[in-house]
């Protein structure tokens, strides 16, 4: 596996793959990579004959308070990971080759609404970084396919809605959650919690569970969401939200609606900021 820094390279490499006949799939990381990841990757190569991964820590979805400095690099590490995950191709820019006018005068993309509803709401410009950045890297890669995991299932819809949007002619797959052992969803973050707090935040998924749980016992919405909340609480965790929504664009579902529904929650414990969600089958 090549690594390339620069855009032009890429796009020299790429470019063979295409004339070749060869289609290409990419899956856009921030590296620090785990399982989760490389279920990615796994998933990319049953679709295209190429996979490029990128690993690009992006300055624009980070909140002013947030983690950006102490988001954990790995890149040698990740590297050899991807290499044995068959990734045929890493992107590893720099800022300056993402941003060449500096971030804060980057070209934007907003996706108004489903952007700023949940962790839009909390962490205000953090879509619109999102989706900046994977505007500008699938421009770059022009890949057939590109692979999210439904870990970030807003994430995912921002990502869907962009594409509809500006034409992009990019096929849009998503892979399940990897999960440790106890249900805590895998994630670069859990670095941040302590042994005592991991096993704490496994609260979260068995949460989503009697969430689901409630659902089809017929419970009413609010009180679904009101016994989750408190579930989160009883468990020392601070929830962001913890909602039922519409599994197609998250908008606040009919008090009776049973389908198509998706449970989500935000909730701090520690220095960490966790999210998962289940998307709940009548
Ligand atoms: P990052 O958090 O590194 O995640 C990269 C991809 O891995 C995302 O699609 C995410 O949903 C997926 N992923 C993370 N944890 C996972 C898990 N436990 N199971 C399955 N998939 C998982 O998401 C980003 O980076 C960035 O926002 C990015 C899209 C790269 C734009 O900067």
């Amino acid at each position: 596996m090549d690594t390339v820094e620069r855009s032009a390279d890429l796009r020299t490499r790429v470019a063979a793959w295409r004339r070749a006949g060869e289609r290409v799939a990419f899956v856009p990381t921030m590296g620090n990579l785990h399982a989760g990841h490389y279920s990615l990757l796994a998933l990319a190569r049953t679709h295209a004959a190429r996979v490029v991964a990128s690993v690009f820590v992006n300055p624009t979805q980070f909140g002013p308070r947030e983690d950006f400095a102490a988001y954990p690099r790995t890149l040698a590490q990740d590297r050899v990971g991807l290499a044995a995950h068959h990734c045929d191709l890493l992107f590893a820019p720099e800022i300056e080759e993402m941003y060449p006018f500096g971030a804060a005068h980057s070209v934007r993309v907003d996706v108004p609404g489903l952007g700023d509803i949940l962790d839009g709401a909390a962490r205000p410009g953090h879509f619109s970084g999102v989706a900046t950045v994977v505007t500008k890297l699938f421009n770059l890669v022009q890949p057939d396919v590109a692979v999210f995991g439904q870990k970030d299932f807003q994430q995912v819809l921002v990502v869907r809605r962009l594409v509809e949007d500006l034409r992009l002619p990019i096929e849009i797959v998503v892979a399940p959650t990897q999960r440790e052992a106890n249900g805590l969803a895998m994630s670069s973050r859990n670095q941040y919690l302590s042994a005592e707090e991991r096993e704490r935040a496994s609260v979260i998924y068995r949460t989503l569970q009697a969430m689901r749980h409630d659902l089809l016992a017929g419970k009413a919405r609010v009180a679904i969401e009101a016994a989750a909340q408190s579930a989160l609480e009883q468990a020392g965790l601070t929830p962001d939200y913890c909602v039922l929504r519409s599994a197609r664009d998250l908008s606040m579902p009919a008090e009776d609606e049973r389908n198509g529904l998706v449970a989500l929650v935000a909730a701090r414990l520690g220095r960490a900021r966790l999210i998962d969600n289940l998307v709940l089958d009548p």
